[in-house]
């Protein structure tokens, strides 16, 4: 099978850092479908993902996304991925159709299909009536929404979701959802990370389980609840490979 992620023994520190962040992580992603990165806090998932997309560098290691080696092909790994990252990455003095708009002129995208592009999102994502307020008026849901937007306006083939329905109400998790859904169901590949465990055995075909900036079990999901016996659901299988002791 192709695999649209491939990470090999990839070692970090950060320079202030007393712990590695990440020891040896070593994982693989299909192309085509949606696979959970998932991990308690300080696992490594936003290391991993920051090293994937270019913006953090690893002390060693090797990473491909979608072919390409990360270390010399940063910028045209960048074209073809989409981003969302944990915390929202808007500017809250301007709208969402401002920001969107800032954000779209950056990927180059034409003026006209700009702005048509921009309609269709803020109204499949319900933002419409609320398109032209400050963001720092919006909702966390709408904040979360919006950052989601801002991810896809140049049509990523690959969607890095870190933390997407962190903090969001129902309503909000379940339009997020059928929309990942939908965006894989159109061939696109789907990478996510969420400590909402249900909410990934929904979503996802594959998980990684992550802890202490390496990888415990990667696998289809029911490949993994058959592999230990008694094992019904993700999140027993979770806290049967990553403990019960409290992260920081
Ligand atoms: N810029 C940084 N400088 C120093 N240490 C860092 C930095 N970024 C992350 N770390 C440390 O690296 C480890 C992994 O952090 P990371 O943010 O990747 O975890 P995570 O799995 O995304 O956790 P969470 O679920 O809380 O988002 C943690 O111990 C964290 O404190
Ligand atoms: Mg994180």
């Amino acid at each position: 099978m192709d695999n649209a992620i491939e990470i090999r023994d990839l070692n970090k520190k950060f320079p202030n850092a007393e712990f590695y962040s990440l020891q040896g992580m070593n994982l693989s992603f299909p192309k085509g479908e949606i696979s959970g990165l998932l991990g308690p806090n300080g696992a490594g998932k936003t290391t991993t993902i920051s090293i994937m997309c270019g913006l953090v560098q690893a002390d060693s290691g090797h990473v491909q996304v979608l072919g390409m080696d990360v270390a010399h092909n940063a910028g045209s790994i960048l074209k073809k991925t989409g981003i969302v990252t944990q915390q929202v990455a808007l500017y809250p003095l301007l709208s969402a159709r401002e920001n969107l708009n800032y954000i779209g002129s950056l990927y180059q995208i034409p003026q006209k299909v700009r702005k048509e592009k921009i309609a269709y999102f803020l109204e499949r994502f319900g933002l419409t009536a609320n398109a032209d307020k400050q963001v720092r008026h919006y909702s966390g849901g709408m904040k979360r929404r919006c950052n989601i937007i801002a991810s896809l306006l140049h049509e990523p083939e690959l969607l890095i979701l870190d933390e997407p329905t962190a903090g969001v109400d129902i309503h909000s998790r379940t339009m997020i959802l059928d929309f990942l859904l939908e965006y894989n169901a159109a061939g696109n590949t789907i990478l996510y990370t969420s400590h909402l465990l249900e909410e990934a055995e929904r979503l996802c075909k594959n998980v990684a389980i992550v802890d202490g900036g390496k990888c415990i079990v990667q696998d289809n999901i029911d490949a993994l609840k058959e592999q230990v016996p008694g094992i019904h659901n993700l999140e027993e299988l979770f806290l049967h490979y990553t403990g019960r002791t409290l992260r920081e």
